[in-house]
């Protein structure tokens, strides 16, 4: 969700106002991601490295995570949603840390669509984590490394029991993956949009979504091989 700061500052507006009319679009997309039946979107909320802004900038940021999680649970509960966080919530401040575990616990039961905000998250830091994680449960015999397979591992990430990424959309022109899901968007198809985030409206993610629509998703095979074939032609004698 980037390009809150220019969207703010080409307005003439503080950053902050950036990420106040962000949150609302967080809301519209959500909103838009259950018309179109998406079964998971995960949002880039708080990065492990945005600690490094000013905490004036950070304390702003805490405060409309914590109003949006006290405003949007209850609609997340009527709507039957699933919130989900992956990343280190528990070094968040009390008050959104609160909020945020009311709202997962609140809406933990539902299966059919979830919503995934990743919170201090960072993909090196969840990579160091599984691996402390997966050495501990070998040194206690709980795991063989000789039976190390790629799902195996995949549930000491953060995303344990999410399926991988489809589709990520990065806003405002910038063209990195900036530590998120480096693992998880191995197969990822990449829809990279020049609209700043609280300009990215239901028309630019449906346009994202058939774009998705089109591509070809090889994984490492060749375009012949997961084609289907074309029907062989009826002949009428
Ligand atoms: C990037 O824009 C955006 C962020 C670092 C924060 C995104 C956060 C929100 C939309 C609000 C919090 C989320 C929830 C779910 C309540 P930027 O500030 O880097 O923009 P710039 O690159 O134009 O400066």
């Amino acid at each position: 969700m980037d390009g809150n700061g220019r969207w703010a500052r080409e307005r003439g507006l503080p950053r902050i106002e950036g990420h106040r009319q962000g949150v609302e679009n967080v809301r519209r997309i959500v909103e838009v991601a259950r018309e179109l039946n998406l079964p998971y979107l995960t949002l880039y909320a708080f990065s492990a490295e945005n600690w490094r802004r000013p905490a004036e900038e950070v304390g702003a940021l805490m405060g409309l995570l914590e109003i949006f999680l006290e405003r949007y649970t209850r609609e997340l509960e009527q709507n039957e949603v699933r919130l989900r966080v992956i990343g280190r919530p528990d070094k968040l401040p009390e008050r959104p840390r609160a909020c945020l575990d009311r709202a997962i616990a609140r809406t933990a039961h539902f299966t059919e669509r979830t919503i995934v905000l990743a919170l201090n998250y960072g993909s090196r830091q969840e990579t160091l984590e599984a691996v402390r994680a997966y050495t501990e449960a070998v040194r206690t015999g709980r795991e063989n490394p000789a039976e190390l397979d790629w799902p195996r591992f995949a549930r000491y990430l953060y995303t344990d029991g999410l399926p991988d990424p489809d589709l990520i959309i990065r806003t405002s022109g910038e063209n990195r993956l900036s530590n998120f899901l480096l693992l998880q968007a191995a197969y990822a198809e990449m829809y990279l949009s020049p609209v700043y985030w609280p300009d990215f409206s239901r028309a630019h993610l449906v346009e994202a979504i058939e774009a998705y629509k089109l591509r070809e998703r090889r994984y490492g095979q060749t375009g012949e091989q997961v084609r289907p074939p074309t029907p062989e032609p009826v002949l009428h004698k």
